[in-house]
């Protein structure tokens, strides 16, 4: 049986899997039915490299998993070196495409062992820093190779890192720092995008200095080369690295136990500040080098492309840790997707021959919106695989994406996992499973999900519930920075034996997964994940707000949009110059890709006698909806008022 292709969007259609695909697969069927240690315990043996091998693969005290007890080892050591000392030195590790896309001249190749002496000299480099094992150490950067090298610099010498997005505020990557008490910043001079430069530095400048900072050293690489204020906080890369050497045998990759911090990595949860997510070092690497593997059926010759930013965790499990840890050639791209030209992303596949590429919906649903031609005019015929990421995939970009970048026939992977998640969790895998679009559809071998009603009822088929996971896997979460309770409470508490996941799933009637989207106060902007209490912070920061309210709104675009609800003090009035000041202080204070799409002034927000905001309310508007049951308001018709607005 050959596979199907279709140009139209056809909800129910299903395409199964490649018989041929099917034969050399690295996913092997059987491995869904091995008991869970016994397939991670397998897979931790055949792919890592140990320093000292483990005793035990698991040992499990909800909510805290423990995975390889007693082994020792490196990731950078993993990712890095071995690759070297196995003959593949030569070989690329990133094909390195700066913003003004794969024609600039300034696009380059590193191979592994040109990364190896790169992340040797920024590791000797830190150490006259004071950067050692357990030291954090926060990275405030774009997507240019330094920052895959700071990455690994640090995993080389055992100290924890925490990234900060580049397109955040200075003040987020502040406040980061100053949680971990980290005491070294590494940054770079200016970002490169869409043809412009940008402050980068001077942002992080700004947060550092706007109040009492942990950071005492920050380190900056050149990108722009521009002329940018330096203090004596401050020292060029270039500097720190221009004496040091660059063999590994001056800086030798840190022992590290199984369950040592490799890294942080802030998230936006529903209410409070950000979340400092906590991931060790054995169990997250062998769990994102296992699923990048299986999932994308990564071959010696793979040339494989993660779209993504390393400022979130698609960046650290799927450019940095799972594709270096497995030895692939990647496409490492500074740059946007319409920049230069509306074609720079075939442009890439078609130089380097991609054979794997890893985005998400809101990209694909870009590229749909400009239209196929661009896509036509290249050629694609590299492309083997297809992944999807960051929130669901409406059916028809999954259809589009297959068509016009799959050449009607590449199967996606529409992979759900989360930043606790550390690494992949339900999608389906190559040559095995019959696609559906809009689904990740399947448990990944080891992984066992459940659909649950709120009182703790396991659901059937077509109900929709909340996903759990009963049982634990290598890359989970090992707890929030230095808070405990919050991590309990969060994860924990809904249901005393399983990971409370904060989506929404159920099960279709031949047994796959469709989830359904968060079911909490967290929004998911273009597959950015943002809560509305930090928006709704954010608001109230500007002199003019008395109260805000944040709710989001389906987009065509970014899938989810913030609409925010806004009562003024005294007796201001709303204008549009205020509306931009309003989405200006959220840029602000958080980033941009947190501006609302919609500000909507009011008298009052639409709250109970007893005084609490009914969010329920501000949703159905946000959305458009018919309102439920207003009569427990204090005053109807401020809900009216907003509706007005909203429908313009
Ligand atoms: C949330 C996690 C996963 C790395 C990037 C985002 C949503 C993610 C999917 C998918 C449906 C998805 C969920 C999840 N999400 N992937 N394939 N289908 N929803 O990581 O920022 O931690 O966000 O993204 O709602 O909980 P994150």
């Amino acid at each position: 049986m050959s596979e199907q292709g279709s140009t139209t969007a056809n909800e129910g259609h299903q395409y199964p899997p490649d018989p041929e695909l099917a034969k050399t697969a690295n996913a092997r069927p059987e491995m869904k039915e091995q008991g869970l240690e016994e397939f991670w315990g397998e897979q931790g043996t055949q792919r890592l490299d140990w320093f000292t091998p483990y005793d035990t693969v698991l040992e499990w005290e909800l909510p805290y998993a423990k995975w390889f007890v007693g082994g020792k080892l490196n990731a950078c050591y993993n990712c890095v070196d071995r690759h070297v000392e196995n003959g593949k030195g030569d070989k690329v590790a990133l094909h390195v495409v700066p913003d003004d896309g794969p024609d600039s001249l300034e696009s380059r190749d590193i191979t592994y062992a040109q990364l190896q002496e790169q992340v040797v000299k920024f590791a000797n480099g830190l150490k006259e820093l004071g950067v050692g094992k357990g030291v954090p150490v926060g990275i405030y950067m774009q997507m240019i190779p330094e920052a895959v090298v700071a990455m690994l610099a640090c995993a080389r010498l055992g100290a924890p890192h925490t990234v900060v997005f580049g397109g955040f505020s200075g003040k987020a990557v502040a406040e980061r720092c100053n949680d971990l008490e980290a005491k070294v910043l590494i940054t770079q001079d200016e970002a490169m995008r869409g043809g412009k430069t940008a402050p980068q530095k001077t942002n992080a400048d700004e947060g550092l200095d706007a109040g009492p900072t942990s950071i005492e050293k920050v380190v900056v690489v050149r990108r722009s080369g521009n002329e940018i204020p330096m203090s004596d906080r401050d020292i060029y890369l270039d500097d720190l690295v221009a004496d040091v050497s660059g063999d590994p045998e001056s800086c030798p990759c840190e022992p590290m136990d199984a369950e040592d911090l490799l890294f942080l990595l802030y998230t936006s949860g529903s209410t409070g500040k950000p979340k400092g997510v906590v991931h060790t070092t054995a169990g997250y690497l062998l769990g994102v080098a296992t699923t990048h593997d299986l999932v994308f059926d990564v071959k010696e010759d793979s040339v494989y492309w993660c779209a993504a930013d390393i400022g979130w965790v698609t960046g650290h499990s799927y450019i940095v840790y799972g594709p270096l840890c497995n030895g692939v050639t990647q496409v490492l791209f500074e740059g946007t997707p319409g920049y230069p030209d509306k074609d720079v992303w075939w442009k890439i596949i078609e130089k380097y021959g991609v054979t794997i590429l890893y985005t998400s919906p809101t990209a694909i649903r870009s590229h749909m919106k400009w239209g196929e031609q661009y896509a036509q005019s290249r050629d694609l015929s590299s492309i083997k695989i297809l992944g999807s990421v960051g929130e669901p995939i409406n059916p028809e970009a999954w259809e589009w994406y297959r068509e016009h970048v799959g050449a009607g026939k590449a199967p996606i992977m529409d992979t759900w996992w989360q930043t606790e998640t550390g690494h992949i969790l339900i999608t389906p895998l190559p040559g095995i499973t019959t696609l559906k679009p809009g689904m990740a559809q399947q448990p990944f071998p080891g992984v066992r999900p459940e659909v649950r009603d709120d009182e703790g009822n396991e659901l059937g088929a077509e109900e929709t519930g909340n996903l759990v996971l009963t049982a634990p896997w290598p890359g989970m979460m090992r707890g929030l920075y230095k808070d405990d309770q919050r991590f309990r409470d969060t994860y924990w508490s809904k249901y005393s034996d399983a990971y409370f996941a904060g989506d929404g799933a159920k099960y279709d009637a031949d047994g796959d997964i469709m989830l359904m989207g968060r079911i909490d106060d967290v929004v998911n902007v273009s597959g950015h994940r943002l809560s509305t209490f930090e928006v709704e912070s954010a608001l109230v920061e500007h002199a003019d707000v008395a109260e805000a309210a944040v709710a989001s709104r389906k987009d065509p675009d970014t899938g989810q949009a913030i609409v925010a609800f806004v009562s003024l003090v005294g007796d201001k009035e709303g204008s549009e110059e205020l509306e931009q000041a309003l989405r200006e202080q959220v840029a602000q204070s958080i980033g941009k890709l947190a501006r609302p799409a919609t500000v909507i002034f009011a008298r009052d927000l639409p709250k109970t006698r007893s005084g609490k905001i009914m969010r329920r309310l501000l949703k159905n508007i946000a959305e458009g909806e018919e309102l439920g049951d207003t009569t427990t308001l204090v005053d109807p018709t401020v809900v009216t008022d907003m509706q007005k607005q909203v429908s313009g």
